[in-house]
């Protein structure tokens, strides 16, 4: 099972690059885009929250044809919560994307599976697009019981959010195992995990949802996790933080879909 979706590939910066250092970035990217673009694929800059602002003033700016998300929100509106923000004031900075349940977030601030839920209610209610980030860690995957976690995960997440908001869910299977680690999941594990996960969003009446890989991609793996793995594009941690790896994967995910069309 794979789908003809166009490919999204969405550049993690997780906690690096200074306001500074993502200005530079983000000017790069786009003076790389604008001598070879990039017409088949959708791109996204996730940088830390400080940097928001500088980075979608260079994207407006100097019109770099990528949007702009965040690697977390808070599901209140506002209030006590302290070092939190809000779909809100993301919104207004011009987000347009935010990351959902990472599962550094999960594993390392205690993001279990209710505040995962109400933060994709939260953020879709507001219209972000929000990335549902699932993938087992490799206990679960020694045990072959990766299905079931993933399933879980899913159904949590998804149980009880308003069939109109479904649309705004693209989901990411990154194997905790697989995260800057430089072991990427094989084209055999991806492709099994990427069918069932298109099979549970059937389920959910979300057949056209995208789901996208992460977990140590590179400009190397790219075109064969989305050739035989069969995803819809990346979610890019360690790669991403230099332009020319990260748009060596956006190039490879264009291309794999211009030749498919
Ligand atoms: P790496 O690409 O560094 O493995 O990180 C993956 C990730 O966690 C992206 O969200």
């Amino acid at each position: 099972m794979s789908t003809t979706n166009r490919p999204l590939v969405i550049g993690n910066w997780k906690m690096n690059l200074d306001f500074v250092e993502s200005v530079h970035l983000a000017q790069q990217i786009g003076v790389m885009l604008k001598v070879k673009p990039t017409e088949h694929a959708d791109v996204v800059l996730v940088p830390p929250f400080v940097d928001i602002r500088s980075v979608t003033s260079v994207v407006t700016s100097e019109r770099v044809p990528v949007a702009v998300g965040a690697q977390h929100v808070n599901a209140h509106d506002n209030g006590a919560h302290t070092g939190e923000v809000s779909t809100s004031m993301l919104k207004r900075l011009g987000v347009e994307w935010v990351l959902v349940g990472h599962s550094e977030r999960r594993s390392m601030y205690a993001m279990n599976d209710a505040v995962v839920a109400a933060t994709l209610r939260a953020s879709t209610k507001s219209t972000l697009h929000a990335v549902l980030c699932v993938g087992e860690d490799g206990l679960v995957r020694d045990d072959a019981d990766q299905e079931a976690f993933v399933e879980a995960q899913l159904e949590s997440a998804l149980h009880g959010l308003d069939e109109s908001l479904r649309p705004l869910v693209t989901v990411a299977y990154e194997p905790i195992w697989a995260i800057g680690t430089g072991v990427t999941a094989t084209l055999e594990e991806v492709s099994a995990m990427t069918n069932f996960i298109r099979r549970v969003l059937t389920r959910f009446s979300m057949p056209a949802s995208r789901v996208l890989y992460g977990g140590s991609v590179n400009a190397e793996n790219a075109a064969s996790l989305m050739g035989e793995g069969g995803v819809d594009g990346f979610l890019v941690g360690g790669a991403s933080l230099k332009a020319e790896s990260f748009l060596a994967i956006v190039r490879a995910a264009n291309d794999c879909y211009a030749g498919k069309r």
